[in-house]
Order: structure tokens, then sequence, then C-alpha cells
């Protein structure tokens, strides 16, 4: 799974590096004012390393948009037209970037990808039925499920290299299983949450077998669908084969992109016409929280900020690079294929806490525990590699002296 070259890897320096864990702090972000049990005393020293945003200032056009937005007073609810244009905007960057350019007036505005989640459970799933997920998953599809009165069925993820090494995979026969028992819809993330994996068109053809086999539905949650490495390239699920299209509603948002997720602005995409028909007659509630500076925004975003995109993700491959390189003894590490989020395996360790309680204390990086990702998370931790390069460098350092 993950080479670790013995040097590290040489890369440019770049006007992030300049973000100090300080400038950070500063900033009052959620992922640096480090919530949870932690004494006051000790975030001082602690780096935010868990949940998912980038500490790179956004792009100067989307936060024109916002200026602009209060500049002209564009503060009250969405005209149809700013509407249209984010789902025009959304297609052309599909459409390009992904290979996909769905029909714009099946793109429509939700404030965020976990409203378009409990709009897609509620009107379009047998009532009662069951939730399949893989995990490690997304935090919070482990939780909302039984909020919304839904059983969840947790589907660990499988290694395809045998003895618990290779990449994760989804373990279609356990799908399969859960479906046969009742089940109605599968989560399916991708890119991957928190594995980092970037689904190829064969593992989505298998997963389109198993859901029709039992007439079931599938919630596509593409939020890093821009965010791919190397030869890895997202394909939007729906857009896969006609069967796919037909038992799929699609989530994304500029949000995780071009980070934005305060902005509050999703697309949810329909990709056939009962649904379409349906999305109309249902999806009134989950549209009216949309924020209408997020979706002028996230139209500057899509339209305007590509250049901005491709600079972030050369930046965050050199974190990558970092990663893969770095001296952690004990930790089982999987560079993301996509996403920037990085999957450390801690079982290995053999300690008798989380390691990412572990490392809180003794390295001051805070990390998303893998148990809150479910069962098959736990002993994991999720980092986050979105930061400047010294204060990833830092953290690296840290949770090696930790090791040793
Ligand atoms: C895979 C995945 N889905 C959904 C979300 C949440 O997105 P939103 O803020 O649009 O609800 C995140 C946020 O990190 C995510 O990583």
């Amino acid at each position: 799974m993950t080479a670790h070259p013995t040097t590290p890897p040489t890369v440019p320096s770049h006007r992030f590096d300049a973000l100090t864990a300080a400038h950070m702090r500063a900033g009052g972000s959620w992922k640096w004012s480090t919530p949870g049990s932690w004494r006051r005393g000790e975030r001082e020293g602690l780096i935010g390393a868990f949940v998912a945003e980038m500490d790179y200032p956004v792009a100067d056009v989307v936060a024109d948009a916002v200026r602009t937005s209060a500049d002209g007073s564009r503060f009250g609810y969405l005209p149809d037209d700013w509407v249209a244009d984010m789902a025009a905007a959304t297609s052309a960057f599909w459409g390009e970037r992904l290979g996909w350019a769905p029909d714009p007036a099946r793109v429509r505005p939700v404030p965020d990808v976990l409203t378009a989640f409990t709009a897609t459970v509620r009107h379009f799933t047998r009532p009662g039925s069951a939730i399949v997920l893989p995990t490690p998953a997304y935090m919070p599809f482990l939780t909302v499920p039984a909020m919304l009165g839904r059983e969840l069925v947790q589907v660990p993820m499988a290694r395809d290299g045998g003895d618990g090494s290779g990449r994760f995979v989804l373990d279609l026969d356990a799908i399969d299983r859960a479906f046969a028992d009742g089940a109605g819809l599968l989560v399916l993330t991708n890119p991957h949450n928190p594995t980092g994996r970037v689904f190829d068109v064969d593992e989505l053809a298998a997963v389109t077998e198993v859901v029709e086999r039992h007439g079931g539905r599938v919630f596509s949650d593409e939020i890093h669908a821009p965010l791919t490495f190397d030869a890895h390239r997202h394909r939007p699920y729906a857009a896969t084969s006609g069967a796919a299209a037909a038992h799929t509603v699609t989530a994304t948002s500029a949000s995780k992109a071009w980070n934005t997720p305060g902005l509050k602005c999703g697309q949810v995409i329909l990709s056939n016409d009962a649904d379409a028909a349906h999305w109309e007659a249902t999806g009134y509630l989950a549209e009216h929280g949309t924020a209408t500076p997020g979706v002028l925004a996230t139209t500057s975003a899509y339209r305007d900020a590509r250049g901005w995109l491709h600079d972030v993700l050369a930046y965050l491959d050199g974190n990558r690079a970092l990663l893969a390189s770095a001296d952690l003894p004990g930790l089982d590490v999987t560079v993301p294929e996509g996403t920037y989020l990085a999957w450390l395996d801690g079982r290995g360790l053999g300690l008798d806490e989380p390691p990412s309680a572990f490392f809180v204390r003794e390295a001051g990086v805070v990390m998303t525990d893998g148990a809150a990702c479910g069962e098959a998370g736990r002993g994991g931790m999720r980092l986050n590699l979105a930061m400047s390069r010294p204060v990833l460098t830092e953290a690296l350092e840290r949770i090696g002296a930790a090791l040793s």
C-alpha cells in the first residue's frame, strides 16, 4: 500500500509555507481551536489535524464573491437565476474535470451534503429500511441514521492484499447480504473518507450489480470529487451506467475542494426523470437552508477558481510525499489516492488506549479517533494533511518522536 522512501522529497517553497500554527490559532477555526476535553493550557501547543477543512486561505474570487454579496446586500432569499448559474457552473466543472456534465436543471442547491443525505433517506428509500455503510466511514454517517429512526448496518471494508495489507476495498458480499436482509440504501463515499480510496470503474460496476440485484438505492457522496492525485481519476457513480443513474442520488459541494464549508452551499444531482420529479415534490425543505452568498461563492469557485484548485492539489501532493517519506515505526500509513485525509492504523502499537489519545498527549497532534468512523476504525486515526508543509513536518516529527 504505502512505500516509505528513505529520503524526504524536495519540494519547492510556496506561499502556504508561511502559515504557521500561531497564525492558524489566531484565525479562530474549529480545526485549530480543538474542542473537546483537552485542558485549556494544553491547547497552545496542539496541532489541529482532525476536522476536514484546509488551512489555506480561499481563492480571491471566492472571497470577492462573499465581499460583493455584503456590498450589494445580497443576503435575501435565493433568486432562481442565481441557482441556475450555480447549477450551470457545477455542471460545466464536472463535465470538464470528471467527464460527466449533468443536466443543470437536475443540479439542485442544498446547504450541505448531510442535508442531502437526510433528504435522500427520508424521501428516496423504503420507509424504515436499514442503511448500509462501508466502514471506516465519515463520522456523521454513523450517527445520523439513528436520528432518522433508521437501523445502520456497518460493513467493514476489506484489504485487497491479503493478511490485512493492501488497498481498502468494498466488501461486496457483505453489502449483498445486508441488502438481502432488507436494507434499502448504500452510502457510497467516493473519493472515500477516511481511507482516501478513489474507486475505479470496475469496483463501481460491481457495486451496481449488487444494488440492482436487490432493487436498492445508492446515496453517492462525491464531496471530495476534485481532490484526486496521480493517475487516480474520480468517476461520478451515476454516470457509470444507466442502472447506476436510475438508483442513485448524488451529493457534492465545492466546500471541500475550495475550503468553504461555512458558506453552506452543496449540490444534489438527480440522474433520472422519476427522481427529478420526486425531488421537485419533496426537496423544498432541504433546499431552503442554502445560503445565498454560498451559492454565489460556489459559482465563482467552480467557474473561476480552477487555477487555485490546481495549485492546492500540487501543494497537497507534496504533503502526501512528505507523509510517505516519514519515519513512523509501528504505524501502518495509508497515503490517500484522493482527499487530503490519511489513515494511520495504530493497532500494531499495542497501546492500551486509543492511539489518537496517545498522540494528543505525547505528540500534541489532534487527529480524528478511528472509532468514531465505526467499529472497523478502532485503533486507527484520520490525519488531515491540508496544512502548511512546515506545520505538517512538525506534526510528523512529533508523532515519530512519540513512537520512538
Ligand atoms: C465524505 C464527506 N461527506 C460529507 C461531509 C460533510 O459535508 P457537508 O459539510 O457539506 O455536510 C464531509 C465533511 O468532511 C465529508 O468528508
